[in-house]
């Protein structure tokens, strides 16, 4: 055949899921802030639930000298660290699968899982791309409601299984809410699910939960062989720059995973970082710290100003102001702070104790001025 160029479109080549999708949109950033608002002279981004102690200083150092090794491949199957994660949490590595962040586990167990067809089930508003790769692998997302403490709702779940379901996913404790379904009942429930059914549990935010770490639901994949749990080192150990994070499962589920996956799922400078984060629980301990404090200001603050605060179990808190939420956000960007504002009401990342005063300060002059629109209903 004669080799003719002839315009051809792009989208006619594609598979037709791929129309469907919604565009990626990525968020605002701090230049984009700084071009609009060009008096401030800092940024500080409260809107991605990163760790605003930066990383641990042990990953940076681990990273700096790994960097002379980067003309290597790393291994594949990032084995160094699942042994260590094993060793953390007294598991054998058999059970852990190292991945791009717990975005990657989550893709992962989509496109293991999800036939076209398939229904998975999950609580909104969450985590979006849950939505996201359900879509991409031609399932059916099946969204209901959180309960009205904005936790999932797992009643309301289970009663929209169906002969289709394939999938569950939790997210708990839940973003954007920050509000968390107690251990037990979701032990419980976890417990009731049919093995046929896939349950990934994502538990991103778990060490920051009122028991800490504690209420972490891991070790049931030795017993449960349906679940998959998440987690990520993007949080607490503030290596979201690094992308990694990692499954707990089933010996079986694990395999399966692993056959799936990229070739190599973790960078050499992830893997080095994550192992060294993993090592430095004393950042991890000034972490939390921070957080647990400024969650107890921040709700002690917004609630004197008469916000609703939800319960969270979290690094980021989620509120009603009584404004809409995009404004409120357009108004604190004024202030120099970014934050999430666009779901129903207002999602701030917990800060250190300077950034959560300048906040608590700014939201005080937006509610003593009257320039930003109120909420519908509020
Ligand atoms: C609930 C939840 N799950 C998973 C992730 C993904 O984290 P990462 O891909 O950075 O590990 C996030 C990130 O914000 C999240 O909020």
């Amino acid at each position: 055949m004669a080799m003719m160029s002839t315009a051809v479109s792009m989208s006619g080549l594609t598979k037709e899921v791929i129309h469907k999708l919604p565009a990626f949109m990525p968020g605002e950033g701090p230049a984009a802030v700084l071009k609009k608002y060009p008096y401030l002279r800092t940024i500080h981004k409260l809107s991605s639930n990163e760790n605003q102690l930066g990383p641990s200083p042990k990953a940076v150092a681990a990273i700096r000298d790994a960097a002379a090794r980067l003309n290597e491949y790393p291994d594949g199957r990032a084995s160094r660290l699942c042994a260590a994660l094993g060793e953390f949490y007294d598991i054998s590595p058999e059970h852990l699968f190292v991945t791009s962040g717990a975005t990657g586990s989550l893709e992962l167990v989509a496109d293991v899982f999800v036939c076209p067809g398939d229904e998975a089930i999950f609580c909104w508003p969450t985590y979006l791309p849950y939505r996201r790769y359900v879509q991409r692998q031609n399932g059916i997302p099946v969204e209901v409601p959180l309960d009205s403490e904005l936790r999932f709702d797992l009643g309301a779940m289970e009663r929209a299984i169906t002969d289709r379901t394939k999938l569950i996913m939790i997210c708990n404790p839940n973003n954007p809410t920050g509000t968390a379904v107690p251990r037990d009942e979701l032990e419980r429930f976890l417990r009731n699910v049919p093995e046929h059914i896939i349950v990934m549990l994502d538990e991103a935010y778990i060490e920051f939960s009122r028991d800490g770490a504690d209420a972490s639901l891991y070790r049931l994949v030795l017993e449960l062989p349906n679940l998959v749990v998440l987690r990520t080192f993007s949080k607490l150990y503030g290596l979201a720059g690094e992308r990694v994070g990692y499954t707990f499962s089933g010996k079986e589920v694990h395999d399966l995973l692993s056959k799936s996956a990229t070739f190599f799922t973790a960078t050499a400078l992830g893997i080095e970082a994550a192992i060294a984060a993993l090592s430095d629980q004393e950042f991890v301990k000034k972490t939390l710290a921070t957080i647990h404090e400024g969650r107890r200001y921040l709700t002690r603050e917004f609630e004197a100003l008469g916000f609703r605060v939800y319960e969270s179990e979290t690094n980021f808190l989620y509120i009603d102001t009584g404004f809409d939420a995009m404004s409120f956000a357009e108004a604190l960007k004024a202030h120099g702070i970014v934050i999430r504002g666009n779901f129903e009401l207002s999602r701030i990342t917990i800060g250190t104790p300077e950034q959560n005063r300048l906040l608590v300060e700014a939201a005080k002059e937006i509610v003593e001025g009257d320039g930003v629109t109120k909420r519908e209903g509020a």
